[in-house]
């Protein structure tokens, strides 16, 4: 596959468990982010403005949870730096944590690499936060990271006026956590960002599809409305079971000995959403005496996020000329 966002970066979500405005956390939140390897965009979401969790709010959700859920949604990991409050996490992030993973089913943290930093003024340096969070992450199903650990005890000695980290050790600790946690999220997800992992697959379910197999394109093409398919023939057809009837029809006309490699010019997931557009081209063998015939698409396909898997909504696929 040429694909244009092969080269992205990852999205790093930072929840910062304090709500205080000279909060150490931030600031060692601040100090790691600044040390994270080029591949990694640090995006600080904020949860002090969430309201608390109520299931019964879930009909009309508050916009903050909405707004929360879509950035999370958004990122390929997530990093903790908390304080601990009573050998516990802060009941903000314990509320950030029940939010993300609701409604039932469409936890936006499901699967997301984590890494957990725990920080306090104090000498045990927030052991009992680090685990209480550790222990949240089996249920939600968040493979985190276990070494190097980060328990940040005296935290207030480590900083100068300015939050800067005073010594270099300090500094190379955190550089060196960011750099382990960069593999590990990398390790936990080879590829790459979840839309950009998707595309790979997707290149594979084209492979199959112009082998005359619509096993693989079946599992991602969606089951619910609206969806739609402008065919290469010219003609369109609307409703998710006569598109995913005409999927199957159409894998039919190929035989097997085909190949396919999408040149994807464009592609990005944001939300609910995510899309790409290019060129597919395919040398495959149809009709009845199975003759290769070489061809170009020009293509546009729509995926919707639905139970936290991306599924076809919408393909436009015309000759090329
Ligand atoms: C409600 C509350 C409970 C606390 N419990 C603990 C604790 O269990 N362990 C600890 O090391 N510090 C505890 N502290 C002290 C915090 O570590 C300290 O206030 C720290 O500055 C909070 O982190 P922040 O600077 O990021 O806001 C507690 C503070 C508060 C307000």
């Amino acid at each position: 596959m040429t694909n244009a966002t092969e080269q992205a970066v990852l999205q790093l979500a930072v929840l910062v468990g304090s709500l205080r405005a000279q909060s150490f956390s931030r600031k060692i939140a601040k100090a790691l982010t600044a040390r994270a390897p080029d591949s990694l965009r640090c995006r600080f979401i904020e949860i002090g403005e969430l309201p608390l969790y109520n299931e019964d709010l879930e009909g009309d959700p508050p916009a903050a949870w909405s707004a929360f859920r879509a950035a999370i949604r958004e990122c390929d990991a997530v990093l903790f730096v908390t304080p601990e409050y009573n050998r516990s996490i802060p009941g903000c992030l314990k509320n950030a944590l029940d939010v993300g993973s609701r409604p039932f089913g469409k936890s936006v943290f499901k699967g997301l690499p984590a890494g957990v930093v725990s920080v306090t003024p104090n000498k045990l340096g927030a052991f009992g936060a680090n685990h209480a969070l550790r222990q949240t992450f089996v249920f939600l199903d968040m493979p985190v990271m276990q070494q190097p650990e980060a328990y940040i005890g005296n935290a207030a000695e480590l900083l100068d006026a300015n939050g800067a980290v005073k010594s270099s050790d300090t500094a190379a600790f955190l550089e060196n956590f960011m750099g382990a946690f960069e593999t590990w999220i990398k390790t936990t997800r080879p590829g790459g960002s979840s839309f950009d992992a998707f595309m790979k697959q997707r290149e594979k379910i084209a492979e199959d599809y112009v082998n005359g197999d619509a096993t693989s394109l079946k599992a991602i093409v969606t089951h619910s409305e609206p969806a739609t398919f402008f065919s290469p023939r010219g003609d369109h057809l609307e409703g998710a079971d006569t598109v995913a009837g005409r999927y199957e029809r159409d894998a039919t006309s190929f035989h097997e000995g085909g190949s396919t490699d999408l040149e994807v010019l464009q592609a990005s997931a944001s939300g609910e959403l995510a899309f790409w557009t290019g060129l597919q081209h395919a040398r495959a063998r149809m009709g009845k005496n199975g003759e290769p015939t070489e061809m170009t698409l020009r293509v546009t396909e729509v995926f919707r996020l639905e139970d936290g898997a991306f599924k076809l909504a919408h393909r436009h696929a015309d000759p090329a000329h």
